[in-house]
């Protein structure tokens, strides 16, 4: 059973409760982050909890902890999980309160740790590459916060289950902004595009690893909004996330992407991505 951390407790997560009017709960009011362990090294654990000070400053929540803080109460989540390799995934909501949706006159947010069984995808996945579907993305306009409110997302990934695939590639106003919960990438003669962070999408800590290993590696890149015609037209479509790491999209919407196997440039990237985590795992990078 693993151990959980919820407000100043270690335990195991079955004992785990908080109380029905905690507005994460009620609300969703709360942000997240999940962070890979490869080895028991925190991967990129610095940018997450950068990125989920933004998602706090954004709801207009005061963070909890500081950055040591939550380095130690993380640090120690990893040494009594079970697998070397996992995630950490933690929560801090606007905690409990009357059931009102202004703020409560004083937060006492929620804070919960837990460790997240995660492999890297298969090796058949990478070869194969996966089946992504296309959707309206009718989410909010504040995308960039990693809310823990994701009833849309919920809805757009179930279609791609639905539909026998892995993810769901959203398009707004005719261009791409990112997956049901992942980033996304496509590769058009040679050039690898991505499009340009903004309130449409989540500023993902693997879609910036994917741009600094592109800019190491000299693949050609360009940072710029992607239409649905390019998309349809791509060589190559990728999909990141700390989850999936880098996975080609094979099929979109029944057809085949390129000639329906990952590409040339996918093969480099997933191999730098690779190395990469390798070093990570050796501790010799930054973390
Ligand atoms: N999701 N966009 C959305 C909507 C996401 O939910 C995620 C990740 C990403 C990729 O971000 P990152 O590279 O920092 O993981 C982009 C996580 C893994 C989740 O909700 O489980």
């Amino acid at each position: 059973m693993p151990t959980i951390y919820l407000n100043g407790q270690y335990l195991p997560l079955e004992e785990a409760r908080i109380p029905v009017m905690d507005r994460g709960f009620l609300f969703g009011d709360g942000v997240y982050e999940v962070i890979p362990v490869y080895s028991r090294r925190l991967f990129r654990l610095h940018e997450h909890l950068d990125r989920l000070q933004a998602s706090l400053d954004s709801i207009r929540l005061t963070n909890p902890h500081t950055a040591g803080e939550w380095e130690s109460l993380i640090a120690h989540i990893v040494e009594l999980a079970e697998s070397e390799d996992q995630g950490v995934y933690l929560q801090v909501t606007r905690g409990p309160g009357p059931r009102d949706h202004a703020f409560p006159q004083q937060a006492r947010p929620t804070v919960f740790i837990m460790p997240l069984a995660m492999t890297a995808p298969a090796r058949e996945l990478v070869e194969s590459g996966v089946a992504a579907i296309t959707a309206q993305d009718n989410r909010w306009l504040r995308c960039d916060i990693k809310a823990t409110s994701l009833l849309p997302n919920v809805l757009l990934r179930q279609l791609s289950v639905d539909a026998g695939s892995a993810e769901t590639l959203l398009l707004r106003d005719g261009f791409l902004s990112e997956g049901s919960a992942s980033n996304l990438f496509i590769v058009a003669d040679g050039l690898l595009l991505a499009p340009p962070k903004s309130n449409l999408m989540l500023p993902g800590i693997t879609y910036d690893v994917v741009l600094e290993l592109a800019r190491a590696q000299g693949i050609a890149h360009e940072i710029r909004p992607i239409s649905e015609a390019e998309l349809r037209g791509a060589d190559e479509v990728w999909l990141t996330s700390s989850t999936k790491e880098v996975l080609a999209v094979t099929t979109l919407d029944g057809q085949p992407v390129g000639d329906g196997r990952p590409g040339p440039v996918f093969q480099r990237m997933h191999a730098a991505y690779q190395d990469y985590k390798h070093t990570v795992m050796r501790g010799k990078d930054k973390q």
